[in-house]
């Protein structure tokens, strides 16, 4: 893809609905995404998370939301309530100047899981993904996502938001006792997004 100005033109849009607004990371985000990323769930499924994650390590995490934007490989949405506006968790999406296919991730806040909130959210973050760059989306054509094998929450956010396994990758996750895990590859095409395909 080629852009004007050598950067791509991706914004991150306040995307309000009744549930939740979606909205770019904030310094005030700071406490929030401690809570998140000292969290058992959240520690055993991503374990890149790294340890032990206080106040430096928040402010590096937002500063490289913030910069992968600017670099415009990655847009990243805060999920936040739409009263108070604090941190419910986030969606983003990354691998944006390697072609038009893009990988979703996605964490919760703990108290704000098992609502739906996430899976509503992924739903809105992946039409704004498939919208065309000149409509101010991100103009992607496929998007992925990897979740291990027993991360049932996470296989089931992407599978209600209509993607398909395409394949395993053996023992491909390790975990932070030394384990590992297989990973479980996902993705969804722009035209089955269109065609409103979803699973039942
Ligand atoms: C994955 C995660 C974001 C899902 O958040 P959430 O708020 O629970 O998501 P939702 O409520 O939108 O949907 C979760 C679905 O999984 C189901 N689910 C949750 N835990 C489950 C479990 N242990 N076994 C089976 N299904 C489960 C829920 O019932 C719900 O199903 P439904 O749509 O039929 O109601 C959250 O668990 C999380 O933050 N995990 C840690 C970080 C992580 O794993 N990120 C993804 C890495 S690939």
């Amino acid at each position: 893809m080629e852009f004007p100005h050598g950067v791509p033109p991706w914004n991150v849009p306040v995307i309000e609905t009744d549930r939740f607004r979606l909205r770019a990371y904030r310094d005030s985000d700071v406490e929030r995404t401690i809570e998140v990323s000292n969290d058992e769930l959240s520690l055993q499924w991503l374990s890149k998370i790294p340890q032990p994650f206080g106040r430096p390590e928040a402010e590096r995490y937002i500063a490289s939301r913030h910069e992968g934007l600017a670099s415009g490989d990655r847009v990243t949405w805060v999920i936040a309530d739409p009263a108070s506006d604090e941190l419910l968790g986030d969606v983003s999406v990354a691998g944006l100047l390697s072609g038009d296919s893009g990988e979703l991730g996605y964490c919760a806040h703990p108290a704000a899981r098992g609502r739906g909130l996430v899976t509503a959210a992924v739903g809105r973050v992946i039409e704004q993904a498939f919208l065309p760059v000149d409509q101010g989306g991100l103009g992607r054509r496929r998007l992925e996502l990897v979740a291990a094998r027993g991360n049932l929450a996470s296989i089931k956010v992407a599978q209600s938001n209509g993607f398909t396994q395409t394949g395993v990758r053996r023992a491909a996750d390790r975990r932070r006792d030394g384990s590992y895990e297989d990973l479980l590859t996902f993705d969804l095409l722009s035209e089955e997004h269109r065609a409103g395909r979803l699973p039942g």
